[in-house]
């Protein structure tokens, strides 16, 4: 078999035209214009590269883009009150705060200082509570577009085996949840996992979020299965230079499953579309009118 590949390319270029419409709506029919702050610590050229591409694609949709840039050592104190600041101010409906930060800095402390309601990310403790008990939340960006690529290649998730690969704060456990939330079973997997192989090939929809350049293999996948690849990996190239892989040795895999995302052009241009839906949500909400269509959990 050779697997459909999930182009999230396109997907997230079709997200972002549904963003800018109900925008546009928006601003037309309430004179509202939603914000998204991005505060950005130090220079990580990663995170810059992040950090602009965010902004560009703010504008595009039609939103209204606040860069904070601060030097590498900004104490706590200023970074708490300029996300004080943000809070308050009713221009801004989303803050997203660039991780990593500097060491010097508590990145849980400096999380749970955004007001819930404005955290894109869906990072603060009230958002991962709300979402672990199927309440009303802000759910993260990259687990939000694994979700709605697995609902438009599948349809109705329930009943499904899901085995999601890795246990972190930021994908692991909330696309464990959200699966949950669909009606799948839901095994995580991890490095402690015993005979991982065989756990994951009970998988119809296998989510790989470990940060291992090409762990999962062919013969981890089970035939017809849905793989989703949220790794980004930077690897030496044959013959020099470098080159980008996941987390799915993607040559093996495709032979096995049924469909399954590339990286790049998979998951990754889908986080930046969910973080412009977020921030359309979090406008909506603080206005109270009705939620954006098809662009939340
Ligand atoms: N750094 C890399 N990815 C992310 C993300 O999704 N959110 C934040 N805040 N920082 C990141």
């Amino acid at each position: 078999m050779t697997a459909r590949i999930i182009d999230g390319k396109a997907f997230a270029a079709k997200v972002r035209a549904q963003v800018a419409l109900q925008v546009a709506t928006l601003t037309q029919e309430h004179g509202i214009t939603p914000g998204l702050a991005v505060v950005l610590v130090g220079e990580d050229p990663a995170s810059q590269v992040y950090v602009r591409n965010k902004g560009k694609q703010t504008k595009e949709c039609g939103m209204a883009s606040f860069e904070h840039k601060l030097d590498a050592d900004t104490s706590e104190e200023a970074l708490l009150s300029l996300i004080a600041r943000l809070n308050a101010d009713p221009a801004v409906h989303g803050i997203l705060v660039q991780l990593p930060l500097p060491g010097h800095l508590n990145e849980d402390l400096v999380i749970n200082a955004i007001a819930p309601e404005k955290d894109v990310d869906g990072f603060h403790i009230s958002n991962v509570g709300l979402l672990a008990t199927g309440q009303k939340a802000m759910v993260p960006c990259t687990p939000l577009g694994c979700l709605m690529m697995l609902r438009e290649e599948l349809g109705s998730l329930a009943g499904l085996n899901a085995v999601v690969v890795g246990r972190s704060n930021i994908v692991g456990k909330p696309m464990a949840q959200l699966l949950l939330r669909d009606s799948c079973t839901v095994t995580i997997a991890h490095s402690r996992t015993r005979d991982i192989e065989a756990v994951c090939r009970e998988a119809d929809i296998l989510v790989a979020a470990v940060g291992r350049p090409q762990m999962v293999t062919g013969d981890w996948v089970k035939p017809g299965a849905t793989v989703i690849d949220v790794g980004i990996n930077r690897i030496e190239k044959d013959g020099g230079g470098t080159r980008l892989v996941g987390d799915v040795d993607f040559a093996s895999a495709a032979e096995v499953a049924g469909a399954i995302t590339p990286v790049p052009g998979g998951v990754g241009p889908m986080t930046i579309a969910c973080l412009l839906a977020n921030t359309l949500t979090a406008c909506c909400r603080v206005n109270t009118l009705p939620e954006p269509k098809g662009l939340t959990a």
